[in-house]
Protein backbone atom coordinates (compact mmCIF):
# COMPACT_ATOMS: atom_id res chain seq x y z
CA UNK A 1 0.00 0.00 0.00
CA UNK A 2 1.47 3.53 -1.04
CA UNK A 3 2.34 5.24 2.58
CA UNK A 4 3.14 8.39 3.90
CA UNK A 5 6.34 8.44 6.16
CA UNK A 6 5.54 10.34 9.47
CA UNK A 7 8.87 11.06 11.75
CA UNK A 8 9.50 12.64 14.87
CA UNK A 9 12.49 14.00 16.21
CA UNK A 10 13.64 14.59 20.05
CA UNK A 11 11.44 15.33 22.68
CA UNK A 12 8.38 14.30 20.63
CA UNK A 13 7.67 11.44 22.56
CA UNK A 14 6.47 13.00 25.40
CA UNK A 15 3.91 15.10 23.58
CA UNK A 16 0.83 14.95 26.00
CA UNK A 17 3.31 16.04 29.30
CA UNK A 18 5.94 18.28 27.73
CA UNK A 19 4.98 21.63 28.38
CA UNK A 20 1.36 21.08 27.76
CA UNK A 21 0.56 24.91 27.34
CA UNK A 22 2.72 25.08 23.81
CA UNK A 23 2.13 21.82 22.77
CA UNK A 24 -1.31 20.64 24.07
CA UNK A 25 -2.34 17.55 25.89
CA UNK A 26 -2.56 15.37 22.89
CA UNK A 27 0.10 12.35 22.97
CA UNK A 28 2.03 11.35 19.72
CA UNK A 29 0.19 8.30 19.75
CA UNK A 30 -3.00 10.45 19.30
CA UNK A 31 -1.63 12.36 16.20
CA UNK A 32 -0.24 9.37 14.89
CA UNK A 33 -3.42 7.34 15.03
CA UNK A 34 -5.77 10.68 14.03
CA UNK A 35 -3.11 10.75 11.09
CA UNK A 36 -3.47 7.23 10.04
CA UNK A 37 -7.20 7.99 9.82
CA UNK A 38 -6.64 10.32 7.87
CA UNK A 39 -4.66 8.63 5.11
CA UNK A 40 -6.83 5.79 4.98
CA UNK A 41 -10.06 7.88 4.60
CA UNK A 42 -7.60 8.96 1.38
CA UNK A 43 -6.20 5.38 0.55
CA UNK A 44 -3.11 5.91 1.68
CA UNK A 45 -1.18 3.84 5.13
CA UNK A 46 1.26 5.41 7.10
CA UNK A 47 4.49 4.70 8.59
CA UNK A 48 5.32 6.76 11.94
CA UNK A 49 8.69 6.35 13.68
CA UNK A 50 10.16 8.91 16.05
CA UNK A 51 13.77 9.35 17.91
CA UNK A 52 15.77 11.61 19.52
CA UNK A 53 18.95 10.61 18.06
CA UNK A 54 19.83 13.28 15.19
CA UNK A 55 21.21 10.26 12.84
CA UNK A 56 18.55 7.75 13.51
CA UNK A 57 16.21 10.53 11.93
CA UNK A 58 18.49 10.48 9.02
CA UNK A 59 17.79 7.09 8.89
CA UNK A 60 14.22 7.01 8.31
CA UNK A 61 14.52 9.69 5.62
CA UNK A 62 16.80 7.73 3.90
CA UNK A 63 14.13 4.48 4.46
CA UNK A 64 11.26 6.45 3.47
CA UNK A 65 13.02 6.67 -0.47
CA UNK A 66 13.86 3.09 -0.22
CA UNK A 67 10.31 2.08 1.07
CA UNK A 68 9.02 3.93 -1.76
CA UNK A 69 7.30 6.86 0.08
CA UNK A 70 4.66 9.24 -1.52
CA UNK A 71 5.44 11.77 1.04
CA UNK A 72 7.27 12.46 4.10
CA UNK A 73 6.01 14.96 6.77
CA UNK A 74 9.11 15.94 9.56
CA UNK A 75 8.33 17.62 12.97
CA UNK A 76 12.65 17.37 13.67
CA UNK A 77 11.94 19.11 17.01
CA UNK A 78 15.60 21.49 18.10
CA UNK A 79 17.13 19.74 15.43
CA UNK A 80 15.19 21.61 12.66
CA UNK A 81 17.10 24.43 14.01
CA UNK A 82 20.63 22.77 13.49
CA UNK A 83 20.69 19.85 11.63
CA UNK A 84 22.92 19.78 8.22
CA UNK A 85 22.93 15.92 8.39
CA UNK A 86 18.87 16.35 7.83
CA UNK A 87 19.03 18.99 5.02
CA UNK A 88 21.17 16.91 2.95
CA UNK A 89 19.02 14.38 3.66
CA UNK A 90 16.01 16.08 2.39
CA UNK A 91 17.75 17.98 -0.03
CA UNK A 92 18.48 14.36 -2.10
CA UNK A 93 14.47 13.19 -2.24
CA UNK A 94 12.48 13.44 -4.81
CA UNK A 95 8.86 13.22 -3.19
CA UNK A 96 7.08 16.14 -0.95
CA UNK A 97 8.41 16.38 2.10
CA UNK A 98 6.34 18.47 4.95
CA UNK A 99 8.27 20.28 7.98
CA UNK A 100 5.73 20.21 10.53
CA UNK A 101 5.76 22.24 13.80
CA UNK A 102 3.03 22.53 16.38
CA UNK A 103 3.94 25.59 17.42
CA UNK A 104 4.59 28.99 15.36
CA UNK A 105 8.51 28.70 15.97
CA UNK A 106 8.76 32.37 14.83
CA UNK A 107 6.37 33.78 17.56
CA UNK A 108 8.88 32.18 20.30
CA UNK A 109 12.71 32.54 21.28
CA UNK A 110 15.19 33.56 18.24
CA UNK A 111 16.64 30.69 18.09
CA UNK A 112 13.98 29.02 16.81
CA UNK A 113 13.61 31.23 14.24
CA UNK A 114 15.67 29.61 11.64
CA UNK A 115 15.52 26.69 10.07
CA UNK A 116 18.10 24.32 8.85
CA UNK A 117 15.99 22.41 6.88
CA UNK A 118 13.33 24.52 5.34
CA UNK A 119 15.42 25.56 2.32
CA UNK A 120 15.70 21.78 1.47
CA UNK A 121 11.34 21.03 2.13
CA UNK A 122 8.06 21.32 -0.28
CA UNK A 123 6.65 23.68 2.42
CA UNK A 124 6.09 24.26 5.80
CA UNK A 125 3.20 24.00 8.66
CA UNK A 126 3.30 25.12 11.91
CA UNK A 127 1.75 26.90 14.68
CA UNK A 128 -1.36 25.01 14.20
CA UNK A 129 -0.85 22.15 17.25
CA UNK A 130 -1.78 19.00 16.46
CA UNK A 131 -3.86 19.86 13.15
CA UNK A 132 -0.73 21.20 12.56
CA UNK A 133 0.00 17.31 11.01
CA UNK A 134 -2.92 16.77 9.51
CA UNK A 135 -2.49 19.47 7.60
CA UNK A 136 0.45 18.20 6.12
CA UNK A 137 -1.72 15.08 5.40
CA UNK A 138 -4.12 16.58 3.25
CA UNK A 139 -1.16 18.84 1.72
CA UNK A 140 0.49 15.80 0.51
CA UNK A 141 -3.26 13.97 -0.37
CA UNK A 142 -3.81 17.21 -2.57
CA UNK A 143 -0.35 17.36 -4.45
CA UNK A 144 -1.03 13.26 -5.07
CA UNK A 145 -4.70 14.15 -6.37
CA UNK A 146 -5.93 11.54 -3.55
CA UNK A 147 -8.32 13.99 -2.19
C1 LIG B 1 8.78 22.04 17.60
C2 LIG B 1 9.48 23.41 17.75
C3 LIG B 1 10.94 23.25 18.05
O1 LIG B 1 11.55 24.52 18.20
C4 LIG B 1 11.14 22.47 19.34
O2 LIG B 1 12.51 22.26 19.59
C5 LIG B 1 10.37 21.20 19.36
C6 LIG B 1 9.00 21.19 18.84
C7 LIG B 1 7.26 22.16 17.40
O3 LIG B 1 6.66 21.19 16.97
O4 LIG B 1 6.68 23.21 17.70
O5 LIG B 1 10.83 20.18 19.88
O6 LIG B 1 9.32 21.38 16.48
Amino acid sequence: MRAIHLINGPNLNRLGTREPAIYGHETLADIENDCRALCEKNGLGLVTRQSNVEGELVTFLQQAVDEGAVGVIINAGAYTHTSIALYDAIRSMDVPVIETHLSNTHARESFRHHSAIAPAVTGVIMGFGSQSYRLAVLAICERMGTR
